[in-house]
């Protein structure tokens, strides 16, 4: 018997208590700490709940937090992060010179006057543990996707639930990547941070040399993150590009839609966002792998308007023919859609080959 909490996009609550319920029949919804976060118990143990979900790979839930310890806070900072330090201290197996981060949540903390931030847990606890000699790992270091021992903390109302675990048993680096990719005003728009962390979550390293092609680009957040790895990007959309973006060189607008292109040239990499049907984004994607050189990385959004689990169906068959499909995530930043990691089949196992998009 082990208790976890989970943290889903909650228009896909139905799609994640599935993926649970696929691990095992028997969990129980505990408690729902806010739409998007809630937590269960399961009769399989921590490590067992824990590699049949790695094993599945689910798309639907994000982050998990193993529950170890429980207890009531004071809403003092000062009592507070005594009591959990002493808490954590039964929990956290730091050797002395670890990796490590802190995360700590607060969900519901405003309402009953908390008055401190999780910044707040984070940098005590932290301190602490940086003070016996393990490396702090922070969550805009370039290694959030190793294997980082992680102290969870989630404040809820009037009770703590600590955990410890490693960043890949949770299934992501962070339990709040709304705060870590939080807008900084300088993006061209919201899906700016989508695409840092699609290349977060996936691990990608991109090394900025050649082309991209972005696709449904406009106002020209993932064109500009392409461009601003070094990449030259030709950004393919009806709408306009954020004014800023024509005055950059690496940056070249074909104002029509994708189905009005033809280009003789090859990318080093593919991403698409357009708001259409998966189905339709997969077809088209299908007939650009002939323009991607081998092996090439394709990142993809699946806009997911209802029939979510035959969409994805649907699509990936499509997406099949010419691609891998490495994984499909719903990320923190994705609202009702997922988004897909693709990489080009060699050129013999592709089925589609024709160029023409219409
Ligand atoms: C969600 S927005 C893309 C946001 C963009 N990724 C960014 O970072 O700013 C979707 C875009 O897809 C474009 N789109 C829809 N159908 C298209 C097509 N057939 N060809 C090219 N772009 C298309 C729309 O014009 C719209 O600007």
């Amino acid at each position: 018997m082990s208790e976890f909490i989970i943290t889903y996009t909650p228009c896909f609550r139905k799609n994640m208590i599935k993926e649970l319920l696929e691990i095992d029949s028997n969990i129980k919804i505990k408690d729902v700490f806010s739409s998007g976060i809630l937590s269960i118990s399961t009769n399989l143990d921590t490590y067992d709940f824990i590699n049949h979900l790695l094993q599945k790979s689910p798309i639907f839930i994000k982050h998990i937090m193993p529950i170890f310890l429980k207890g009531k806070i004071t809403g003092n900072l000062f009592e507070d992060r005594i009591r959990i330090l002493e808490q954590m201290e039964k929990i956290a197996m730091l050797n002395g010179c670890d990796p490590f981060s802190v995360q700590c949540r607060i969900v519901n903390g405003g309402s009953n006057g908390l008055g401190y931030s999780s910044k707040d847990m984070e940098v005590f606890l932290g301190t602490y543990y940086e003070g016996l000699g393990n490396i702090p790992v922070f969550s805009d270091s370039s290694l959030k996707n190793d294997n980082v021992k992680i102290l969870s903390v989630l404040i809820n109302k009037n009770d703590y639930y600590l955990g410890f675990s490693t960043s890949t048993e949770n299934l992501n680096f962070s339990c709040d990547e709304y705060r870590i990719f939080s807008r900084n005003g300088r993006e061209i728009s919201r899906a700016e941070n989508k695409l840092k962390e699609a290349l977060s979550k996936f691990n990608i390293r991109l090394n900025g040399a050649g082309c991209a092609l972005d696709i449904g680009a406009a106002p020209g957040g993932w064109t500009k993150v392409l461009a601003d790895y070094g990449y030259y990007v030709v950004a393919v959309d009806p709408g306009r590009l954020k004014p800023e973006l024509y005055n950059n060189p690496k940056i070249k607008h074909y104002q029509c839609r994708i189905e009005d292109l033809q280009f003789e040239n090859y990318f080093d990499i593919i991403v698409n966002d357009m708001n259409v049907d998966p189905q339709t984004t997969a077809r088209i994607m299908n007939t650009l792998s002939c323009i991607l050189k081998d092996n090439g990385l394709a990142i993809v959004t699946l806009k997911l308007p209802d029939k979510v689990e035959e969409d994805i169906k649907e699509s990936t068959e499509i997406l099949n023919e010419n691609y891998d499909i490495v994984t499909i995530k719903s990320l923190f930043h994705n609202r009702q859609e997922v988004t897909s990691l693709l990489k080009k089949k060699p050129l013999q196992r592709c089925k589609t080959r024709k160029q023409t998009l219409l």
